[in-house]
């Protein structure tokens, strides 16, 4: 077979969660057919597309500088790239960056990545083509090719969007919407397909995976998907505490192919923040809940979402997070300042913490939370845990990995063990990252 060069080259660069990496990798299969090939930097490339999020401020802000420099790039070009803005800065202030950087010929939100094609060519007739997202999603899944090229053999498969939850600090059910799930037999196709190109281990997205509200919920899903030849590796994120049923909390004890690693955020361990924060449950609802997953599926790791320096949050309401931390034990976790958000409500409540203190703040519950993980990964050495190789590691002769709980894991292999699932004894540990020896020389 002889490829083609592409006509044309595509630079796509994504910030933020996972939803956002399969949404890219959905854009570049849009474009292909318009002779789009992607390359890895935004010189000389004929579009650029900048897939954002809007999570927090900084991140809002790296795509505005971002912006100024490929504007240069495209100034020296003489003009000769598009420049389009996706993802949720592009749905929550497109306007705003049609005025801010003239550069950029469009912004597209993520319900509408299926007219790209067509967004393109107008928009290389009129400069400042403007979208809302006010397209359904399934029209969204039903008009993107649904045969993908996935590089490896993991991909991500998203089965849920937006988010009715209204926590207060967040934007994202303004950025993505009501919750919407794709049907049961729309994603399974997708799976199959996955699977009959060498994917062996599939994360299910979602803002809120877990309320998943296709037939037989997220449970039922999972249980359909692990009967799929070849897909032996199942996991899903992220979840909200609220929904985690007893379906799915059963599924863990149940399903092989369900991985024993679980992203539950909880954001905060006092009942009062967690209250401001609408969340919806308490800290020991969460730890009661944490006992009955562990109770169905004991090997199971957890990691989190934490935010420090709430509105409102005191020394003790700090402290309980630690406290509620220590109960835990995180295999690992990811922290934020709290970043006010506009036309969230809680941008607008009292009590704003100080940025000295959210930064002490921060540290100490990085340090807790360091420990932890390095502790998690020191007590994996000496045991031998399935490796599912994904490509060549650093060094030559040797392959990287995920084990079950997600930790890379290093080992000298044979190539053509990429792609199988192998016993490794793991013989050391780092915070990041684990290397072992292969057990035996499979077959
Ligand atoms: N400030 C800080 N962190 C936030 N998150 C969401 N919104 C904010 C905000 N305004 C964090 C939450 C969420 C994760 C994806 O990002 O912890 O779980
Ligand atoms: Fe944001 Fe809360 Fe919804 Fe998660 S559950 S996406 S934090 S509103």
């Amino acid at each position: 077979m002889t490829a083609q060069a592409p006509a044309k080259r595509l630079y796509i660069k994504t910030y933020g969660c996972q939803m956002n990496v399969y949404d890219s990798e959905r854009m570049a299969d849009v474009l292909a057919p318009l002779g789009y090939g992607l390359t890895d930097t935004p010189e000389g490339a004929d579009l650029v597309v900048l897939n954002t999020c809007h999570i927090r401020e900084k991140a809002t802000e790296k795509v505005y500088s971002e912006l100024g420099q490929i504007k240069r790039l495209k100034d020296k070009a003489d003009g000769a790239m598009t420049i389009a803005v996706a993802g949720c800065v592009a749905q929550a202030e497109g306007e705003e960056i049609l005025r801010r950087q003239p550069a950029v010929d469009l912004v597209v939100g993520p319900q509408a990545y299926h007219q790209l094609p067509e967004l393109i060519a107008r928009a290389h007739r009129a400069r400042g083509e403007r979208l809302a997202a006010e397209f359904a999603a399934d029209e969204k899944f039903d008009a993107l090719p649904i045969a993908r090229n996935p590089s490896g053999v993991t991909a991500f498969l998203t089965v849920q969007e937006g988010c009715d939850k209204f926590c207060t600090f967040c934007v994202v059910p303004y950025t993505r919407g009501a919750e919407w799930s794709r049907p049961v037999e729309a994603i399974l196709a997708e799976a199959r397909d996955l699977a009959a190109k060498g994917v062996r281990e599939v994360t299910l997205l979602g803002q809120n995976v877990n309320a998943y509200a296709g037939e037989g919920g997220l449970a039922g899903l999972v249980r359909r998907l692990a009967q799929i030849e070849g897909l032996d590796r199942i996991r899903y994120t992220t979840s909200h505490p609220r929904d985690m049923d007893e379906a799915l909390i059963a599924a863990h004890g149940e399903v092989e192919a369900l991985m024993p690693y679980l992203h539950l955020p909880v954001q905060a361990g006092s009942d009062k923040i967690l209250k401001a924060m609408n969340r919806g449950h308490t800290a020991e609802g969460y730890l009661r809940l944490v006992e009955k997953i562990r109770a169905a599926r004991p090997d199971i790791a957890l990691s989190g979402d934490f935010i420090v320096g709430f509105p409102g949050e005191r020394d003790a309401d700090f402290e309980a997070t630690l406290q509620l931390v220590r109960e835990v034990g995180y295999g690992s976790a990811f922290t934020f300042k709290y970043s006010r958000r506009p036309g969230t409500p809680a941008a607008a409540l009292p009590g704003q913490v100080a940025e000295e203190v959210k930064e002490e703040r921060l540290a100490r519950l990085n340090a807790l939370i360091e420990a932890q993980q390095r502790a998690f990964n020191a007590a994996q050495a000496g045991r031998v845990l399935p490796v599912l190789f994904e490509k060549p590691g650093r060094h030559p002769g040797q392959l990287v990995g995920r084990s079950p709980y997600l930790q890379a894991v290093h080992a000298d292999a044979p190539d053509r063990l990429i792609g199988r699932i192998v016993p490794v004894r793991i013989e050391s540990a780092s915070r990041m990252s684990l290397a072992g020896a292969l057990e035996l020389e499979p077959a």
